[in-house]
């Protein structure tokens, strides 16, 4: 075997073969691999001895795709359903929601959490929606512009450039003022990417967003959290209340770590629930230091 390059190349190719997986960008996907080569430097070692013809034989090659995929799996795979790649700009909202296990499960209770978040908001005219690891939630834009009739800029962000494609197209067709940029939230140093408006409210959804980004990195979740309460007026996170099975409750409903963190930031929240998920809607330091100044005025 040549190099670590050559292998992280062949690897990330035949990663990318399983079919829920293929619009991942390949550096992400690299990236995970050069992780775990780095943390287990004993199979590296012992695969850069084997000719490349063998190493892609050999049960460590094996291991390092299975272990992988699974990874990937958690943070992306699992929610891609078979319809995805099917999906046209031009289709029906709710085909294409459909399309995204998180906003199919969502998708006849969205003018109920549009319409409690929208409630909770001091300013509801000219808004930016930031929404980081939307999958396809932002399909739903149309929702919120019909409800509030508010001038509305829309924000995405998630991992797959490809997906982000998909995203910018949508908005073109549907000319919603909005943008779709592939962006690793889970790199602390990439936060200053999330581009915030500085004239707008701005909203911030991070909908089943923490427990994924727990998978890749742990603490992650936190720190975004408390860099976006510094940025946006008010935040909106979710959690689901049942795993992807539908079956087992995934700890208790409510989640006892994310509040002590609130509580730790200082951060009001008020807490709504939709059949299989629940809503946290946080209010930011942003938001009150601007309470403040305009109290003092
Ligand atoms: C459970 S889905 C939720 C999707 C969407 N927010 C919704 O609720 O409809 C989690 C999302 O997080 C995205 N994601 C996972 N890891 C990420 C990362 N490191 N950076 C940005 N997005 C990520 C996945 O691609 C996926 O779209």
């Amino acid at each position: 075997m040549e190099s670590m390059t050559m292998l992280v190349k062949e690897l990330t190719i035949d990663i990318k073969k399983k079919k829920e997986l293929h619009s991942l960008d390949d550096d992400f996907v690299s990236e995970r691999i050069n992780l775990f080569l780095k943390n287990n430097s004993k199979v590296y070692a012992t695969l850069k001895k084997k000719d490349i013809s063998k190493v892609k034989r050999s049960k460590e090659y094996t291991h390092i795709m299975k272990i992988i995929r699974k990874d990937l799996r958690e943070a992306y795979g699992m929610f891609i359903l078979p319809s995805y790649d099917k999906k046209r700009v031009d289709g029906e909202m709710n085909n294409i929601l459909a399309t995204h296990q998180s906003s199919k499960e969502r998708m006849h209770n969205y003018l109920d959490i549009y319409g409690r978040i929208w409630k909770s908001m001091d300013t509801k005219k000219t808004v930016q929606i930031l929404d980081l690891g939307c999958g396809m939630n932002p399909v739903s834009a149309p929702i919120i512009i019909d409800m509030t009739k508010a001038n509305i800029t829309y924000s995405a962000y998630d991992i797959s450039s490809q997906d982000m494609k998909f995203l910018n197209q949508y908005f073109k067709e549907h000319k919603i003022k909005g943008t779709a940029t592939a962006l690793d939230l889970s790199k602390e140093e990439e936060f200053h990417k999330i581009k915030v408006s500085e004239k707008e409210y701005v909203v911030c959804f991070m909908f089943k967003l923490l427990d994924t980004l727990e998978t890749i990195k742990r603490h992650t979740s936190k720190k975004l959290v408390a860099y976006m309460t510094t940025v946006a007026d008010i935040i909106v996170v979710s959690f689901p209340k049942t795993g992807i099975s539908g079956k087992k409750n995934i700890h208790t409903d409510r989640r006892s770590w994310f509040e002590t963190f609130l509580h730790k930031e200082s951060c009001k929240y008020e807490i709504f629930e939709v059949v299989n998920e629940i809503f946290y809607i946080i209010q930011t330091k942003k938001q009150s230091k601007r309470k403040i100044q305009k109290e003092k005025n």
